[in-house]
Order: C-alpha cells, then sequence, then structure tokens
C-alpha cells in the first residue's frame, strides 16, 4: 500500500504539472479526487490492510489527499489569473480570419446565365409543379396513351394519372392555358426519369422555351437559338439544325453544336462526329393549339427544351454528371 501511494504521489504530481487549462484541470480532479479516482479507490481499500498497518496507510493517504488538493486549487488560481491577464495578449492589428464563403451550385450558376440570355430577348420565367398530370405530360402535347414516344421517356408514377414530369414541355400547356397570344416564356426546373449512368442521373434540370404570335417562322426559331448558343458557347461555335421528331412540334429539329471538347475533329465525347446535340425544338404542332384553344389559322410559334446539366457539362467539359450531385467540395469549389 505505501508503495501505491508513492506511485500516486509522483504521477499525480507529474500530470498536474502538465495541465495548462480548466478542461485540463478537471481531468485531473477526476482521476486522482473524484468519486472514482485513483486515490479514493485506495481509500476504500484501507478495510483489507490488518489493524496493524493500517493507522500508517490512513494517515499517508489523507496527507496526500489534502496535498494534492492543495495543489489543485493553487493550480486552478493559476489558469484563472493567466486568462484574466490574457486580453493583454489580444492584438487587435492582427488582420481578421476570413469567414468561409460559399457560392451557388454550377448549376444554379448555368440557369441563371441561360435565363439571362433569354431575358434580354424578351422572354419571361415561369415555374411550374414537379408533380404533374399525365394530361400535361404527355396527353395535351399530343403523346396520348399508346404513343411509343413515351418509351423514350421512362417514367415515375404516382397514380395512374399523376406523374413526377419527364420533361418541362407541359409548362408550354399550362400557360397557353391562361394567356392568349403573344407568348414568350422560359421555364425551368427538375425533371424525373429512371435513368442512371455517366450521362443521366434519375433527376435533373431543363429549360423550356416557348414563342407564340402571329406570324412566327422557323426562321425565328433558328436566330433565337442560333444567338442562344453564341452567347452561352462564344461566336466561333459552329451549329447545325438536324430534323427530328417531337409529337408536340412540327417540323421538329435537334440543335448540335460543335463539340466544345475536340472542337469537330471527332474524340470519344462526340462519338467521332464532331458534333453534340444540345437542345430539342420545332415549330408548334397545331394539335397542341387544339388543346389550348388557339387558332392555328391565326397564330404560330416554336418551342424548344434543353438539358442544364448538359449545358454545364459542355461548357465546362465535365465528363461525369454524378459530379453535380456528390457534394464534393473538392469539385463545387472549383466554379
Ligand atoms: N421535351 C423534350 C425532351 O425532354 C425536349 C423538347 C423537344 C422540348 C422539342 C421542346 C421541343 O419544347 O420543341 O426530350
Amino acid at each position: 500500500m505505501k508503495d501505491q501511494v508513492l506511485d500516486i504521489e509522483e504521477k499525480a504530481l507529474r500530470d498536474l504539472g502538465e495541465v495548462k487549462d480548466l478542461p485540463g484541470l478537471e481531468i485531473f480532479r477526476v482521476s486522482y479526487l473524484g468519486k472514482k479516482g485513483l486515490l479514493t479507490s485506495l481509500m476504500k481499500r484501507l478495510g483489507e490492510l490488518s489493524p496493524a498497518e493500517r493507522p500508517e496507510a490512513g494517515q499517508m493517504l489523507n496527507r496526500l489527499k489534502s496535498d494534492l488538493t492543495k495543489r489543485f486549487d493553487e493550480a486552478r488560481e493559476r489558469i484563472l489569473s493567466r486568462k484574466e491577464e490574457g486580453a493583454d495578449l489580444l492584438d487587435v492589428t492582427l488582420p481578421g480570419r476570413e469567414p468561409f464563403r460559399g457560392h451557388l451550385h454550377p448549376i444554379t450558376q448555368v440557369a441563371l446565365e441561360i435565363y439571362n440570355i433569354f431575358r434580354r430577348m424578351g422572354f419571361k420565367v415561369v415555374e411550374g409543379p414537379e408533380v404533374e398530370l399525365d394530361y400535361y405530360n404527355f396527353e395535351a402535347l399530343n403523346i396520348p396513351a399508346d404513343h411509343p414516344a413515351r418509351d423514350m421517356q421512362d417514367t415515375f408514377y404516382v397514380s395512374d394519372k399523376v406523374l413526377l414530369r419527364t420533361h418541362t414541355s407541359p409548362m408550354e400547356i399550362r400557360v397557353m392555358e391562361t394567356q392568349s397570344p403573344p407568348v414568350r416564356i422560359i421555364s425551368p426546373g427538375k425533371v424525373y426519369r429512371r435513368d442512371s449512368d455517366v450521362t443521366h442521373t434519375p433527376m435533373f434540370h431543363q429549360v423550356e422555351g416557348l414563342l407564340v404570335d402571329k406570324g412566327v417562322t422557323f426562321g425565328d426559331l433558328k436566330g433565337t437559338l442560333t444567338s442562344f448558343v453564341h452567347q452561352m458557347f462564344g461566336r466561333e461555335t459552329a451549329l447545325r439544325f438536324r430534323p427530328s421528331f417531337f409529337p408536340f412540334t412540327e417540323p421538329s429539329a435537334e440543335v448540335d453544336i460543335q463539340c466544345v471538347i475536340c472542337r469537330g475533329k471527332g474524340c470519344r465525347t462526340c462519338k467521332n462526329t464532331g458534333w453534340i446535340e444540345i437542345l430539342g425544338s420545332g415549330m408548334n404542332d397545331p394539335a397542341i393549339y387544339a388543346f389550348v384553344g388557339y387558332d392555328p389559322e391565326v397564330y404560330s410559334g416554336f418551342a424548344f427544351g434543353m438539358g442544364i446539366e448538359r449545358v454545364a457539362m459542355l461548357k465546362y467539359g465535365i465528363d461525369d454528371i454524378q459530379l453535380f450531385y456528390r457534394n464534393d467540395m473538392r469539385f463545387l469549389r472549383q466554379f
């Protein structure tokens, strides 16, 4: 027992010498003087000693306890007074620490850039529901229940007639339903499809565009989209209109831009064609005017839809769409 007391005394003095602050001091108190501390547990074991040994060991322990308690109080005083003096150690002339500053997500940045380009051309931004009726997502866009075009947009259904919109095109119908021409809107937002690989995520963003007025021609569509591509990707970027099919436009065209990675020479990204598709477009099919009560003999218009992630990937040369949604700061900080 005597040796143990001496051991504890030596260790305790060493530990106390290393204590620098109040939390450290509290750890010291708990490990030696606390209810479960070393000193307390030795005291509890006094009873195990023979009556002859007990008085001396008891005295030693009591002395150690009052000694450590006194030193503990002194250390506490020391730390507290040092804290008060600490005010003098504050150097108010040091430069401040700059707080961490965040910024908009790259998808938001590109979306804003797209809005600004179209806003300058007189388009108004409108938003619509992500949980959509089958009627707006398909039916009124001239895609009836058995139409093969539905297969291209693998859909999340909420119920028979309710779904997560697969594109922003339903906003064309919603806008035309509530206003008569002239119409000049873009409609951005999230869309959903059952799809997932390096160029597809189940949720992604699109921007829809719609313009309806008297005497609108395919030339207006070409001019508008050419101006958009030049502002977004630079004047030197070549583009082409490639005939295509969408049930709600006639004629329809997809717009390709010269591959931004190889500048048209042919590479993996453009599958050696030198071109990359960036959007779908076309002249409004008179069939959709029938759903909203517009007279196709009086009005004509065009529409387009593009994926924001795709535009961002091409603008910044990113080859994996999932990077946008992994929340990896090493990636996000670059924008
Ligand atoms: N909604 C089509 C899609 O997601 C894209 C599209 C094509 C939109 C032609 C349009 C359009 O407005 O005219 O595949």
